[in-house]
């Protein structure tokens, strides 16, 4: 049995995941709420969609702080003055340190437009298309001190077609981004997501079914 989860969600951009993700709470296929939105950059599409659906947002420019553990003490508190129990990285642009990882122990999640471990960091799915895969995808994954380097929770494969460019590739992987990274906060929330830690081997995820 699970509970809902109160979800911080962090965006730099469009926030086309954050709008899937309130859609979805809005349809009741989510139990669990946005509780706040943060944005490192002011007037951030995102933020727009938060407001037309209530949820509380908060500005917090990386540039107003001397160093990333800085602003990431700033979304630690904001964070917790939210309460929330989770928090969901969906267009999130800067990397994010020990003090945000330690603050919410493999409680953050990141939404990445590739099949890791390939193509990490930024324009993933323009690495994807200029390699000449033919195969490309997205992953859900726990965040931890890396670039994308976090435990797999879930991935899904999204073919390139013939006549595609970058861009139509990105838009294929999106709409898959945008149910895949329900379905995880789903399994979430009904305690289906196991965190398994061996000493001396990689930590990984396990989703049990529904
Ligand atoms: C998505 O492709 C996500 O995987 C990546 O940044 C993009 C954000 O899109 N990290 P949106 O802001 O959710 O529309």
């Amino acid at each position: 049995m699970g509970r809902a989860q109160k979800l911080g969600v962090l965006v730099s951009g469009t926030g086309t995941n954050l709008e899937a993700i309130l859609a979805a709470a809005a349809e009741g296929r989510l139990a669990s709420k946005v509780a706040v939105v943060i944005s490192n950059k002011a007037g951030a599409l995102a933020l727009d969609r938060a407001e037309k659906a209530g949820v509380p947002t908060r500005v917090i420019p990386h540039g107003n702080y001397a160093s990333r553990e800085e602003f990431d003490r700033a979304l630690v508190a904001a964070l917790r003055e939210a309460q929330v129990d989770w928090i969901v990285l969906a267009g999130f642009m800067r990397l994010i340190t020990a003090t945000m990882i330690d603050a919410f122990p493999n409680r953050i999640v990141n939404i990445h437009p590739s099949l890791l471990p390939a193509f990490p960091g930024v324009d993933a799915q323009k690495q994807a298309f200029d390699y000449g895969v033919t195969v490309s995808g997205c992953t859900v994954h726990l965040v931890d001190g890396g670039t994308d380097t976090g435990p797999v929770i879930a991935q899904r494969a999204v073919p390139v077609l013939d006549g595609d460019d970058a861009e139509e590739l990105r838009k294929r992987i999106l709409r898959e981004e945008h149910s895949l990274l329900v379905e995880v906060l789903r399994a979430i929330e009904e305690d289906r997501v196991e965190v398994i830690s061996v000493a001396g081997a990689r930590t990984r995820v396990r989703v049990r079914p529904p």
